[in-house]
């Protein structure tokens, strides 16, 4: 007889951008949803509190292992997808040891969290195209060494590493997605994409006048996290784990970006960004751009929305939240 049980998940990150998108993909799949969420003086349930009946939420800090090791035994998922880390590049500059503890050794603690409590648990890496960094081919796949530009970048190769390590090790059935950007109405509001479009309703509507920002000519593979999570779920249905790149395959600079989102509410982004030394990092990553074939050929994955949709998307969510339209996210 077959197991009837419905299949149980836990993800790491389940209050961020693609926490929140993943939850609800594998709630509508039939899944029991347990989030793992960290100890705060103030609970960050804005993105997934249109799901929170429908979710299990469990304590737990990537920082602790004996956490995750107890989150584990008390829920028994048959799959953990582990997308909580440090993830702001900026600020893994200011950082990088807090960074380098949560997105890099945080893996291997959930990991061998997994490896103690039970190796059947399939796993989910959330590894990331600023890996690439300085790229050494164009397009980036699975099979382009890594220089990673960044404190955040660096230690998400220690995380992708440890992830095929024990896979290798200890036969987990451990995937890592290489993500390339992705964005929504609930990106955090450091992010550029949201930055820009946040700053453009905010100008439309006349309650800012001017949008500072870094280096405009860095060129992004953008996509929307709404597809993406699909492809975290894919991978894990997979008879054998693997690696695999996830992106658009199409790059767009930051000043393209903001020509579009001002463009849509009839404006000149011109007349209204600065460009401020205070955005500027260190080291930059100037290009990305992904060829996402394996992903397409094995997993049968496709993105659904392009560039232009996306920009209009979050301009407009951005438009209805400053005028009270939306409560929370859409
Ligand atoms: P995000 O919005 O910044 O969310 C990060 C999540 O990690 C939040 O839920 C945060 O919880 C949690 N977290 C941080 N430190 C933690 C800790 N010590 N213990 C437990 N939880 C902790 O990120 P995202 O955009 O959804 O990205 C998800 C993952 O994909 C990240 O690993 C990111 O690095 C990776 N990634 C993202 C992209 C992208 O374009 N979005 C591309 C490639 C890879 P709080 O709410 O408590 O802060
Ligand atoms: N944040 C920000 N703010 N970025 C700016 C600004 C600004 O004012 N001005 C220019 N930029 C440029 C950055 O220098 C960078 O080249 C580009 O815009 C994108 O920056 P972010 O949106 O902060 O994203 P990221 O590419 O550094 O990192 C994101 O994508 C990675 C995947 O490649 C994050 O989501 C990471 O977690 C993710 O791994």
């Amino acid at each position: 007889m077959t197991d009837q049980r419905p299949r149980r998940a836990l993800i790491s990150g389940i209050t961020g951008q693609d926490g929140s998108y993943l939850a609800e993909f594998l709630l509508d799949k039939g899944y029991e949803v347990v989030g793992l969420v960290r100890r705060s003086s103030m609970v960050s349930f804005e993105r997934i509190a249109h799901l929170q009946d429908r979710l299990t939420i469990v304590s737990g800090d990537l920082l602790d292992e004996a956490s995750l090791i107890e989150a584990l035994q008390q829920h028994r998922p048959a799959e953990v997808y582990n997308l909580a880390a440090q993830s702001f590049v900026q600020t893994s500059f200011g950082q990088p040891v807090l960074t380098g503890e949560t997105t890099a050794l945080g893996v291997t603690r959930l990991l061998d969290a997994i490896r103690i409590v039970d190796p059947s648990i399939r796993f989910y890496q959330a590894s990331s195209s600023e890996m690439f960094g300085k790229v050494r081919e164009v397009p980036q796949t699975e099979d382009t060494p890594f220089h990673p530009r960044s404190p955040y970048g660096v230690a998400k190769v220690y995380g992708h590493w440890i992830t095929v390590n024990y896979r290798e090790s200890y036969d987990l059935h451990a995937s890592s997605g290489i993500l390339f950007n992705h964005e929504s109405p609930r990106r955090g509001l450091e992010f550029v994409t949201r930055k820009i479009t946040h700053a453009v309703a905010s100008i439309y509507l006349g309650r800012q006048r001017e949008l500072r920002l870094g280096n405009l000519e860095a060129k992004r593979d953008w996509g929307y996290a709404g597809d993406y999570v699909k492809a975290m779920w894919l991978m894990l249905q997979q008879d054998q784990p693997d690696d695999y790149v996830v992106c658009s395959g199409e790059t767009h600079s930051v000043r393209e970006f903001c020509e579009l989102a001002f463009a849509h509410l009839g404006m000149d982004y011109q007349e209204f960004v600065v460009v401020d030394e205070a955005f500027m990092r260190p080291a930059e990553v100037d290009l990305l751009v992904g060829n996402a074939d394996r992903a397409e050929r094995t997993l049968g994955w496709r993105r659904e929305v392009g560039f232009g949709d996306l920009v209009a998307m979050m301009v407009d969510a951005d438009v209805d939240l400053l005028q009270g339209k939306l409560k929370g996210l859409s």
